[in-house]
């Protein structure tokens, strides 16, 4: 594995994971991030890395939808490994304007693909990181397992679960070496604050309302970032080719439990200025259409094949990602006001290929 091309590494995720990967892992080879940089991408989370890493770390803004840039990404950089995030990923927003969700995670998926398959030869893997929200909503019982059906409710978990389908096929079809992992909800460092813990944290900070969808007994499978990057990781090295995975935290809560542990902890660890409990900001607003009501990972296939169980708890990882968010204010502030959006015009957007080369 000398040439990694990770898609959609300035998004939450994908920066978690280069960072991972060049700080903490056994990776000794070269990076090649690409990415669109939409709304949820900010290539300020990696400066320390190209800095630190000017070698083995390249950034190229460029669409996964454009099929004559992501070619000439695979023939300039010799690309052998692919892990690819890029994706639309926000479930309110798939609801609102689902047409970039069809673009980016079917379209983009494809084109990565076909380049894929037409350098093959050199091909070792192309890892698909996908989500659990493909197979639909649990009842009070049970758990998403690798068989379990699928069945997505949203325009984004449709999105994805096309895509998920269409990386089994290239492998199926052309023997492509793929691996495809279905993640519950991640939080951690770098989350873009539209999701629900970031969203909460910085709301609560600010003394504005903290709004819960419906009821709030909506139940999501909590997983701290950093251990879906151990785990994808672990997949790359020793997964097995055409195989699928499920992550999750087994960390089940109630939307309505958590955001009350986050007003909480956060009352501990700085008081509010009134002085009042922040529960006091919790408003139950309009529910989402299609809002599943529960998912759950069964992730015993990944334990028993890799040994890989989360480091985090829910409780330690929720305190870390507090902590995080207090301390990198000014991220907060250039993130929610935009700024860096102004700033990656101003820095990146000349043409739509190759920008930082350290070729
Ligand atoms: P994100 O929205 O934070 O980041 C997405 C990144 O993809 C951004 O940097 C964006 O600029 C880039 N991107 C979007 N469209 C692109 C395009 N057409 N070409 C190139 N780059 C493009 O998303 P995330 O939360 O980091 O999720 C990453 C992946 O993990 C997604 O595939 C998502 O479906 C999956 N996933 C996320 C979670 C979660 O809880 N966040 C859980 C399971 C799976
Ligand atoms: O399960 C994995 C998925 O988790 C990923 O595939 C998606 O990319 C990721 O966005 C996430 O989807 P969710 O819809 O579960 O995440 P979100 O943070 O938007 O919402 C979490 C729960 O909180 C969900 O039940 C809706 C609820 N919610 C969300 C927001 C933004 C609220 O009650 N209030 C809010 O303001």
């Amino acid at each position: 594995m000398k040439n990694m091309l990770v898609t959609g590494g300035c998004g939450f995720i994908g920066t978690n994971f280069i960072r991972y990967l060049l700080n903490e892992s056994d990776f000794s080879g070269r990076v090649i991030n690409v990415d669109k940089l939409t709304y949820a991408g900010n290539p300020e989370n990696l400066f320390d890395i190209e800095r630190d890493f000017p070698e083995r770390y390249i950034f190229v803004k460029v669409d996964i939808c454009d099929c004559d840039g992501i070619a000439r990404i695979f023939d300039d950089y010799e690309i052998d490994t692919v892990c690819h995030f890029a994706a639309e990923s926000h479930v309110d927003r798939s609801i609102v304007s689902p047409d970039a969700f069809i673009q980016t995670n079917i379209v983009g998926t494809f084109n990565l693909l076909e380049s894929a398959k037409s350098n093959q030869d050199r091909l070792q893997l192309f890892y698909h990181i996908s989500t659990d929200e493909v197979f639909g909503s649990l009842g009070r019982e049970g758990f998403f397992t690798e068989e379990t059906p699928y069945r997505p409710n949203s325009p984004y978990s449709a999105s994805k679960a096309a895509s998920d389908h269409l990386v089994r096929a290239y492998y199926k079809t052309y023997g492509l070496p793929v691996i495809i992992s279905n993640c519950s909800n991640n939080y951690g460092p770098y989350q873009f604050p539209e999701k629900l813990i970031p969203l909460i944290i910085l709301n609560a900070l600010e003394g504005k309302p903290l709004p819960v969808y419906g009821d709030g007994r909506y139940i999501r499978d909590w997983l701290y970032v950093r251990d879906h990057c151990i785990a994808i990781w672990e997949l790359i090295k020793n997964g097995k080719r055409g195989g699928t995975y499920n992550i999750g935290g087994n960390n089940e809560v109630e939307n309505i439990n958590l955001v009350e542990m986050i007003c909480d902890i956060l009352d501990g660890l700085q008081k509010s200025k009134d002085n009042k409990s922040r529960r006091e900001l919790i408003a139950f607003v309009k529910d989402r259409p299609g809002h599943d009501r529960r998912y759950a990972i069964d992730s015993t296939k990944l334990k028993k094949e890799l040994g890989w169980v989360p480091e985090e708890s829910l409780e330690t990882g929720i305190h870390k990602t507090i902590k995080w968010y207090l301390d990198n204010q000014e991220w907060v502030d250039r993130v929610r006001s935009g700024e860096y959006q102004s700033w990656i015009k101003e820095h990146y957007d000349f043409g739509n290929c190759i920008i930082r080369d350290k070729n």
